[in-house]
């Protein structure tokens, strides 16, 4: 691992499969979610041990609301409680948080919470960690494509001057580069509506691993796998 040569700058990863490790295990569907936290954490701390500088978590998607209102419940009370149980040591490893997503669906005091943690890690210099919640690619796009009619509408930009880079200022993501390097463990080969536009150049990795699985060594392993990958956007 030591000489793996590329390090992706930004891995972003479709955390699949807590479900489906709880029901291998006798358990209810939330304590997979329980126990992927921990590989959160695991995926965190070896991203800054790997010099990997910003790291996407897809962590509820628009489409999610659409569970069991207990499963949705516990999904929005685990994100807040880790997060700012977390906080000081993700602020103690440079980590700097931002959340991308809508935000106008969740309550005052989810809203708050995620302003806060934003606010205190903002002087982390160390790696990006990007929470996507409440996301999903197509809404991100519409929304930015809002901003843009507007703008034009206003006669702040010209449809003419309307090119990659300015729809790229109004997604979500803006000022974040590209994913170099897209996982989704589980073993499930899809999107699920997840950066699409961000996606055009990735890498893909599918493992089998179920997310609550999915630990140091399974993150080592996709940096290996994305170091054999050869990248030609087009070229010879
Ligand atoms: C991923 O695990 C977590 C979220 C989507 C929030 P799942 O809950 O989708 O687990 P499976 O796919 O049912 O196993
Ligand atoms: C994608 O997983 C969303 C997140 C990981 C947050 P899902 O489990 O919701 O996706 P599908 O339904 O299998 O496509
Ligand atoms: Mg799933």
């Amino acid at each position: 691992m030591e000489n793996v040569e590329k390090i992706p700058t930004h891995i972003a990863i479709i955390m699949d499969g807590n479900g489906r490790w709880a029901k291998a295990q006798g358990k209810d569907r939330c304590e997979g979610h329980i126990e992927g936290v921990v590989s959160v954490k695991a995926c965190i701390k070896a991203a800054c041990k790997r010099g990997v500088r910003y790291l996407t978590l897809y962590a509820f998607s628009t489409e999610n609301w659409g569970r069991p209102q207990e499963e949705v419940n516990a999904l929005m009370e685990l994100f807040c409680k880790s997060v700012t149980k977390e906080t000081p040591e993700l602020i103690e490893q440079g980590v700097r948080v931002r959340i991308i997503g809508r935000r106008d669906r969740f309550s005052e005091e989810v809203r708050e919470r995620l302003l806060h943690i934003e606010e205190s890690t903002k002087g982390g210099d160390k790696l990006t960690l990007v929470l996507a919640f409440d996301y999903s690619s197509r809404d991100e796009m519409v929304r930015a494509t809002k901003a843009v009619a507007e703008k034009v509408q206003r006669g702040e930009l010209s449809a003419e001057a309307i090119d990659d880079s300015v729809i790229s200022a109004h997604l979500d993501t803006a000022d974040i580069p590209d994913p170099d390097l897209i996982v989704r463990t589980s073993g499930e080969c899809r999107l699920s509506n997840f950066l699409l536009w961000q996606a055009s150049y990735a890498e893909m990795y599918f493992p089998q691993t179920m997310w609550p699985d999915f630990r140091e060594e399974a993150f080592d392993k996709a940096l290996e796998v994305y170091a054999q990958r050869e990248r030609r956007y087009g070229l010879l």
